[in-house]
């Protein structure tokens, strides 16, 4: 089975997930327009790219997509609600989002606030179940890995940056690392921790997690470099949310610093050491690997 077929299989099995979780809030008491707000942020398209790492990463170890679905869905929460606070007027001011209206737009801001703090705790509420493994000490290390990701000194820490460059400093006063560290930070700490909590759902060892935290580092750093040449390069219809923006705000990215030619040459260094990283696992990471591959020549 080839990378597409597969992505859109996950992106089936997530959605259906995230669909029967939300409607849960709905017997659990949740204001209507609350849920309807966060099934416009959830289930409205979405590349699933997270779901997918860390399905694929679990199934190394031989544990079946069902069994990894409900980590799966908690990081695609986490992965929507930066989506739904990245868009707001305050940070990139963006409207349009995997084709739609972003939550800001279609309801307002304050509710776009409140859909973002209740995807977060909805994460972390799917990984503290026993639904999700049976093992306290497994939904504990998910529950830290994705923490650690996705807080002050990952994630937020990132965004952090992304604005304090583009507001405060003048991106222009940005070096190559900087702009590393920033992007490992607001992209690549979550895509890490993807292939990171399917190590741990597997109960790989050290040198396999190693290895699989390693990828994630050089897919985080692909995804952002291939997300800014999309921003620069690509048009609105086909990446589904409004393009050129990066270079008007003055954003830190390193397109803006070397250009999108020098910008893709790293692009395709930083795949290749990505699938260099896969190397323990042998034919079984085929569908990661391409996962990398596919980051070098993606169109959305
Ligand atoms: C976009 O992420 C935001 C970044 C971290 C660059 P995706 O490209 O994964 O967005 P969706 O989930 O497919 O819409
Ligand atoms: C966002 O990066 C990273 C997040 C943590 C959400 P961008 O601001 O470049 O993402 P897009 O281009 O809006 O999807
Ligand atoms: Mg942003
Ligand atoms: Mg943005
Ligand atoms: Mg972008």
């Amino acid at each position: 089975m080839h990378l597409p077929q597969q992505l859109s299989d996950v992106a089936a099995l997530t959605g259906r997930r995230l669909a029967a979780l939300l409607d849960a809030q709905i017997q659990l008491g949740t204001p209507e327009r609350l849920v309807a707000a966060m099934r416009h942020a959830v289930l409205t398209g979405g590349k699933r790219f997270r779901p997918f790492l860390l399905i694929q990463s679990a199934g190394l170890f031989g544990v079946s997509p069902e069994q990894s679905v409900d980590a799966a869905a908690a990081i695609e929460c986490v992965h929507c609600y930066s989506l739904v606070h990245d868009d707001l007027p305050s940070m990139d001011n963006d409207k349009l989002r995997r084709g739609q209206p972003t939550v800001w737009a279609a309801y307002d801001e304050w509710t776009a606030i409140l859909v973002g703090d209740a995807l977060q705790t909805l994460a972390f509420e799917i990984l503290s179940s026993p639904a999700t493994h049976q093992d306290g000490a497994v939904r504990s290390a998910l529950i830290s890995a994705l923490a650690k990701a996705s807080g002050a000194a990952g994630m937020v820490g990132g965004q952090a940056l992304d604005l304090e460059a583009e507001r405060l400093h003048g991106s222009g006063r940005c070096d190559a690392d900087h702009i590393a560290n920033l992007q490992a930070m607001k992209t690549g700490r979550l895509i890490k921790s993807a292939c990171e909590m399917g190590a741990i759902l597997g109960g790989a060892g050290a040198i396999e997690r190693a290895a699989l935290a390693d990828y994630g580092d050089a897919l985080g750093l692909a995804f952002q470099i291939s997300d800014d040449l999309l921003d620069a390069e690509g048009g609105t219809e086909t990446v589904g949310k409004a393009t050129g923006k990066d270079a008007a705000a003055g954003k830190a990215t390193l397109v803006g610093l070397l250009g999108a030619s020098a910008a893709r040459a790293a692009l395709d260094r930083t795949v290749t050491q990505a699938v260099s990283c896969l190397a323990p696992f042998g034919g079984s990471a085929a569908p990661l690997i391409e996962a990398a591959q596919f980051m070098g020549r993606r169109t959305s």
